[in-house]
């Protein structure tokens, strides 16, 4: 059987480069792995973690999502240019009230997260509608559903990004193309402190005395443990985008974490809209300490259930 080839974005760390090192080591040998990075000089990690599948499964490419050339260059550099599986994963996070951000650094996040992805498939769709073959994986989020307090920007951009696939899922069924989002809740990776540490350092002196204290005190505050309670591993999220992967019908959205689903259900339960905002500024702002607890009970929910997971039914 022909090895099918996958391009996977932003393997420098977390999700990408667990995402690549996953499926390199497929048990089938079903896949040949082009995990790419913006900066090659970053490409230590990925290398020690591939291991023997480096030079054979897994091989490592430059790619910025922000630079049309770079993307050109990276596809015309494979054999036939042919990609049967892309998954776009390069994404950057941005948090804060919006008053302390310049309009240049939304516009980076909205140019990464979604022009990045739009830029992958104006070179790569052309040749898969052609081979009337190809899936585009695509690693979204939980706040490509539902926003949430202090990430107007990033949920944005998320949103962004499912509008676009599912506009786009229904002229690729006519091409038999498939489209996957994969919607994680918050996972442990890069990404957590990145945006954290950038957050600590937010200029409150551009914002009223109440928005500057409740993204100190009760965003901020609360951040670590959100992520420590719900918080994936990057090897979780490999998992489950693998399985997606390997199916003959895979879903169209997959969220990885059950213990985030009857939040973004919230949304699908009340068509106007106003259930989901109520319930997380009830849970934000006048049951603060009841939260709390709930989030150190997901927690000892998390770990009783971290062993297995399964694509059609909820964990029990
Ligand atoms: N962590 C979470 O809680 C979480 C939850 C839901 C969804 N996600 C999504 O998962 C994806 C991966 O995030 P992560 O958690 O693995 O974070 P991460 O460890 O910070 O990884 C992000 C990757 O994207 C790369 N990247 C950024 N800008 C790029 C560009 N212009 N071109 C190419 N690569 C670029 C980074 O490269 P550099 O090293 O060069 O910066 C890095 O390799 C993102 O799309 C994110 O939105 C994350």
């Amino acid at each position: 059987m022909d090895q099918k080839v996958v391009l996977i974005t932003g393997c420098s760390s977390g999700i990408g480069l667990s995402l690549a090192v996953r499926i390199a080591k497929d048990e089938k040998k079903r896949f040949m792995v082009y995990a790419t990075m913006r900066n090659l000089s970053k490409g230590e990690l990925l290398v020690k973690a591939a291991g023997r599948t480096l030079g054979r499964s897994l091989e490592i490419k430059q790619l910025d999502v922000c630079d049309e050339k770079s993307i050109k260059a990276c596809v015309d550099s494979l054999p036939e240019r042919r990609v049967d599986i892309l998954i776009s994963n390069a994404g950057m996070g941005l948090i804060g009230p919006i008053e302390c951000q310049t309009i240049e650094e939304m516009k980076t996040v909205m140019d990464t997260n979604f022009f990045g992805l739009v830029r992958l498939l104006k070179e790569i769709l052309p040749d898969m509608k052609a081979r009337k073959s190809g899936h585009i994986v695509v690693i979204s989020s939980v706040m490509g559903i539902q926003g949430i307090l202090f990430n107007d920007i990033y949920a944005a951009s998320k949103f962004a990004v499912e509008g676009f696939c599912e506009s786009l899922a229904i002229q690729a069924l006519r091409f038999n193309l498939k489209i996957s989002l994969i919607e994680p809740g918050p996972v442990v990776t890069e990404f957590e402190h990145k945006v954290y540490e950038e957050g600590m350092k937010t200029d409150l002196s551009k914002v009223d005395k109440l928005t500057a204290d409740l993204f100190t005190n009760i965003y901020l505050k609360n951040y670590n443990q959100i992520f420590s309670s719900l918080g994936q591993t990057p090897e979780d999220i490999a998992e489950h985008t693998h399985k997606i992967i390997t199916m003959d019908n895979p879903p169209f959205r997959h969220q990885t974490n059950t213990l985030y689903t009857p939040m973004t259900t919230l949304k699908y339960a009340d068509p106007h809209g106003d259930l989901p905002i109520d319930i997380f500024y009830k849970m934000v702002f006048e049951h603060d300490k009841v939260f709390n607890a709930s989030l150190n009970f997901l927690k000892l929910l998390r770990w009783r259930s971290r062993k297995s997971f399964t694509l059609d039914k909820p964990q029990s």
